[in-house]
This record gives structure tokens, sequence and C-alpha cells, in this order.
């Protein structure tokens, strides 16, 4: 990977990487870490260039915090399809007729984050919910909200039926084979999961604090119900823990990013994440809104 250092040194830059992506990807990585980490790193980075190995709401948010500098995305074909499930205007017309302040999970563009009141991920939904003094429009995942309202009790919660495909699509039935296969295994959960899911699991996180808990606990072994490459990047940071993938739980978006797509953007400078300075502008309050809340798991 000698061309790809050289690349990185000659312009500056830093490879931030989800913990869904590929394994190659993970390790040339300069960090790795969930939504709300990877927001966070951006903003704290003084690299010239970001490459950001994720899907498109990820590398735009890197953008909306720091305009100045240069975010390349390298397959911009790599769309969060629950992001595409909720528009602006939409948002605008659930405002009009509910009056509530307007909670984005991050997996949104960046024209619905600037209609927001604010953002919030999978690790401070919780916490952010209950900052909001009235009601909420919680949007985009139906998922994550009904988790937030098994705490949240206080708050009307308006939710917009939204979803994750890859989390969707994982069963009880497939996390109770695994769990008679391994019986000893703690199930971590994604709250972008099914409630049928979510009430049989015994953590639930979003991908950070799944890494968190597990090296916390003394439990030996995990059934991880979320993205199946998570458990790549547990497996190194806890080589004496077991993971067991949910094997059919792919994300095809993400899977897009490729080593060479990597060296490729480096190379050409593009793809780059060019947004409105007005959409900018706007979307940053809800994201810093959220980012100044914090981590909640
Ligand atoms: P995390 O922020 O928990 O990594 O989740 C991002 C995501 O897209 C989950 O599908
Ligand atoms: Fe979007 Fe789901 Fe992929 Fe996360 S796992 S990026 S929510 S499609």
């Amino acid at each position: 990977m000698k061309k790809l250092e050289k690349l990185k040194k000659e312009r500056n830059a830093i490879i931030l990487a989800h913990n869904y992506q590929r394994p190659e990807i993970q390790d040339v990585a300069d960090f790795v870490g969930d939504s709300l980490a990877l927001a966070m790193k951006a903003q704290q980075t003084d690299a010239d260039v970001i490459v950001f190995c994720g899907v498109d709401f990820m590398a735009e948010s890197a953008k909306i915090l720091n305009p100045d500098k240069i975010v390349l995305h390298p397959d911009n074909k790599a769309k969060c399809p629950m992001a595409a499930m909720i528009d602006a205007e939409s948002v605008i017309k659930l405002k009009e007729k509910y009056d509530y302040d307007v909670v984005s999970y991050i997996n949104t563009t960046a024209d619905v984050k600037a209609v927001s009141d604010i953002c919030c991920t999978s690790s401070n939904a919780v916490k952010v919910v209950e900052n909001m003094p009235n009601g909420v429009i919680f949007t985009p995942d139906e998922n994550l909200g009904k988790y937030v309202m098994r705490f949240v009790k206080d708050k009307n919660m308006v939710l917009w039926p939204g979803f994750c495909p890859t989390h969707q699509g994982i069963t009880k039935k497939d996390i109770l084979k695994l769990k008679e296969k391994h019986p000893s295994a703690q199930i971590l959960a994604h709250p972008e999961c099914t409630e049928d899911v979510i009430d049989i699991a015994d953590k639930v996180a979003s991908t950070e604090g799944m890494v968190k808990y597990a090296k916390q606990t003394d439990a030996k072994e995990f059934i991880v119900a979320t993205e199946k490459e998570l458990c790549y990047r547990m497996k190194k940071e806890m080589p004496e823990k077991e993971f067991y993938p949910i094997a059919n739980a792919i994300c095809p978006t993400m899977k897009k990013i490729t080593l060479e797509k990597v060296i490729k953007s480096l190379e050409n400078m593009k793809p780059e994440i060019l947004l409105d300075d007005e959409v900018i502008e706007k979307a940053k309050k809800p994201l810093q809104r959220m980012l100044d809340i914090g981590r909640g798991d």
C-alpha cells in the first residue's frame, strides 16, 4: 500500500471509514468508527482532505462540518436507501401539521438536515429526544423511533415509516438459530432492528457502543445483530472473543467502496462532496446541536 501512503502524504489526507466497510478498507483507514465518532473525527482533523469511506450522508456530514476541506467519497453511488426515504418537503409538511421539533437521524440528506431542529445517531437518539422540550417528529427510521419510545414516555412522537433494508432483514429466527448453536453467546442488536429482535437482545447499541460493550463485559461470545462487517473490527480488537455475524446482514451500498476506488479518488481528487453554501449553513446547526449533546452509549 505504498502508493496509497504516498498519495495520502502528498494530499495531506486522512481516511475515515465506517464499521461496515470492507476489511481491506478498515485496515488502511486512519480511523474506523460509527457515524457519531466519524462526524466528531471529521470535525477535529487538521488534514486538508478527508477520504470518506462510508455512505453519502456520512460524507455529507463531514463536508457540512468542514466546508473548507475537500471531502472525497470514493464512490458517489454509495447511498443509504433509508436516507432516501424522506425528503425536505415532507418534513416541512409534518412541521406545519404538528408544530413539533424535528429530530432527524443522521441517516438523512443534507437537505433534510437543513429543515430539522436537531440530528441524532443510534448512539444518542434517546438522549437527544429526552432533551427536547416538546413533542417530536422523528425521521426517518421508525424502528429507532420505537426504540426511543421505550425510554421516553413523556413526549408525543410522530414517527416516519422509514427503515434500513439490511436491519429489517435480520429476523428473530436467524438469531435464535445462532443462539441454539452458541447458547452462551450474548445477543447484541442495533436499534435499527425490528422490535422482536430488540426484545431478545442483551444489549442494544450503536456499532461503536457494541464494540465498547463487548470489551467491557466478561462474556466471551456474541451474536452480532447488525451489518456483518462489524465483526471484522470486533475480532481484530478482541481476538480472544468470538463474534457470530448474521450471514445475510450485508449493506450492499457500503460495499461499493473498494481499495481501488480509494486510491483513484486521491489520484484524481474526485468524486468530491459539493453542497450548496446555504444548505451547509442550515444543516450545520442541527448537526452541531447533536455533537454538543455527545455520545449516549
Ligand atoms: P452507527 O452509527 O451505529 O454506526 O450506524 C450507522 C448505520 O448506518 C447503521 O445502519
Ligand atoms: Fe443505510 Fe442500513 Fe446501510 Fe446503514 S446499514 S448505511 S442504514 S442501508
